[in-house]
């Protein structure tokens, strides 16, 4: 059974690793798949929009995402070793995450992304957006950097309006009120 683990919290060095990619042959592997099923459910209990595999303390290639918005485009989705194919435009926004509990920051993103990257049974995958989705995607990648939304915001402040509380609880470049703010 999949189990919540436990999010892990700026200051802790695996954060700040650049996460190994994902062999294929660790896809057959069970405690693999097991990983996968509980970061779904440690995303959803958070509750998130995304989570990678950095925020549980493992050092691999992989994120979960799903925008919870009823479009199917936008989850449950794993993916495994993404990469950018397409980055474009740029906008500002207000942005959380997970691992920094409290706090918002304004950051400038690309505004549109495509990414590629495996699913968890090993098909390839490719995933394409912009607003809080492309937000998402570019977010979790650099979790997978060790790159924090904090290295690069601005006005990085305690959550203290309702948009910025939600935010920041909501985690991981959340929320409808962060995207209201962007
Ligand atoms: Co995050």
């Amino acid at each position: 059974m999949p189990y919540v683990r436990k999010i892990i919290e700026e200051g802790h060095p695996t954060l700040r690793k650049v996460a190994k990619k994902v062999r294929p042959a660790e896809l057959d592997d069970a405690l693999f798949q097991q990983l996968l099923d509980d970061m779904f459910v440690t995303m959803y209990e958070a509750p998130g929009i995304g989570l990678a595999a950095p925020q549980v303390d493992v050092s691999k290639r992989v994120f979960t995402i799903d925008l919870q918005d009823g479009d199917p485009d936008h989850g449950p989705f794993v993916v495994v070793n993404p990469k950018f194919v397409e980055r474009r435009g740029e906008v500002e926004s207000l942005e959380g995450c997970l691992s920094v509990p409290g706090l918002v920051g304004e950051i400038t993103r690309s505004e549109f992304v495509t990414v590629i990257g495996l699913d968890r049974d090993g098909k390839k995958i490719r995933l394409e957006g912009d607003g809080l989705f492309a937000r998402c995607l570019q977010h979790e990648i650099d979790h997978l950097d060790g790159v924090l939304y904090i290295d690069r915001a601005k006005n990085v402040r305690p959550a203290v309006t309702p948009e910025e509380l939600e935010a920041a609880e909501g985690g991981e470049a959340n929320s409808a009120a962060a995207e209201a703010a962007s």
